[in-house]
């Protein structure tokens, strides 16, 4: 019940502040919502202040709590208990694994329950997860994952470190993936994408796999326009999600070097700024999203940007075109775009979280006991949520 509870208090929440999160900043020419305190509030931040409490979600939420003020009551979700300590890992083990990686999945091994279950690790990439857990509890491990040289690296690593660990080359989404799944089994998934673990979460319930750990990542990585809920409460709420509002979920704070904020800052203008003169050349306002580009085009000039981005529109450029007017532009432009920004992050974790209970709810209503929590700090990476389920 409090699974259910929890998910109808965040679709409530979500649903009474759609205008503050579900749109594109990028879009508006001016406020999306009507609320001048709040307008006044935001407004009076200098960027570099704004910069700072978009990066520091807790801070965000306490300075415009009193806007929002369900977001205080969020479900509150508890790192998740550890069943061991984690011995010690030796360096050969870690050996070309990101550091912040070693991080997460020393955390994740201390949350995987002792038992006799063999282990199949679901888009497992090298399987750095997998190598670690057939090392510390010495349990066989297969590790299933499209990539033919990902497999081959991997199997080549357990093989010399003597370690219990198979890999299976083959598509999680096919017949081969759903055959991989057996009923006495512990399934592992760190960071598997949208459909992935979606399709983990279908096949699973259907193979009847005794215990499930996953953590989900990318929940816009779907082969459809809009999100379609797993779970019968879900397909009963009127929440439409595109891909775009899917995107929100996974904006997390990935702290980046002073040379690499200031490069997104000049790219964010830089568009807006094109927007501008875009709708000059055609007489149209309204927002046309622009392909990704090499970042290094913002370490150039403004014009060749422009020319870039005319090209993808199949615009010619004026003869004469004043830059400076349109950084300027560009510049008014992003200060607005920014702010807008900064309100619909609040609503990151909500999403994030109504979007877990949809997956939770699913197990729940496939005979599963569920455990919701965190599984790390968020330092080590933003998506530090686990679903953690037994079958009954
Ligand atoms: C984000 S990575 C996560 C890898 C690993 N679990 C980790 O946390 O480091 C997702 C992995 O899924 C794999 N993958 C993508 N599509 C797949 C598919 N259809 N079947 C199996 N694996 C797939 C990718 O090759 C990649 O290694």
């Amino acid at each position: 019940m409090p699974l259910q509870s929890d998910f109808q208090q965040l679709h409530q929440l979500l649903q009474r502040y759609r205008d503050y999160w579900q749109l594109m900043p990028f879009a508006q020419q001016k406020w999306p919502w009507a609320n001048p305190r709040l307008q006044q509030r935001v407004f009076s931040l200098t960027d570099q202040s704004l910069a700072e409490l978009d990066r520091d979600p807790e801070t965000r939420q306490a300075w415009l709590i009193d806007f929002f003020p369900e977001l205080a009551n969020l479900p509150a979700l508890p790192l998740l208990s550890a069943f061991h300590e984690q011995p010690e890992l030796p360096f050969w083990l870690q050996n070309g694994i990101p550091g912040r990686k070693v991080g997460q999945i020393s955390q994740f091994c201390q949350r995987v329950s002792d038992s006799e279950l063999p282990v199949l690790e679901w888009c497992a990439g090298k399987g750095h997860l997998g190598r670690m857990l057939a090392f510390s509890q010495q349990r066989q491990v297969q590790s299933l994952e499209w990539q033919l040289a990902l497999c081959q690296q991997g199997q080549q690593l357990a093989d010399h470190h003597q370690l219990p660990q198979q890999f299976i080359h083959a598509d999680a989404l096919s017949e081969q993936g759903l055959q991989a799944l057996k009923p006495k089994q512990l399934v592992l998934a760190l960071h598997a994408c949208g459909e992935l673990h979606l399709q983990l979460l279908r096949s699973a319930t259907q193979q009847g796999c005794q215990q499930l750990q996953l953590v989900p990542c990318c929940y816009h990585l779907i082969p459809h326009h809009h999100y379609q809920p797993i779970s019968q409460h879900g397909q009963q709420m009127s929440l439409t999600l595109s891909l775009h509002d899917l995107k929100l979920a996974v904006q997390g704070q990935v702290t980046a070097g002073a040379r690499i904020a200031r490069l997104r800052a000049i790219e964010v203008e830089w568009r807006l700024a094109f927007q501008a003169l875009r709708a000059d050349i055609t007489g149209q306002p309204h927002y046309q999203p622009l392909n990704s580009v090499a970042k290094q085009i913002f370490s150039g000039d403004f014009i060749d940007f422009a020319r870039w981005a005319a090209a993808e529109h199949q615009l010619t450029l004026p003869a004469t075109l004043d830059c400076d007017a349109y950084l300027e532009r560009g510049r008014h432009h992003a200060r607005l775009v920014r702010r807008i920004e900064l309100v619909r992050h609040l609503f990151q974790r909500p999403l994030e979280l109504w979007l877990l209970h949809d997956r939770a709810l699913f197990l729940q209503q496939h005979g599963y006991q569920v455990e919701l929590g965190t599984f790390c700090d968020a330092s080590l990476t933003p998506r530090n949520l686990m679903i953690r389920a037994s079958k009954r």
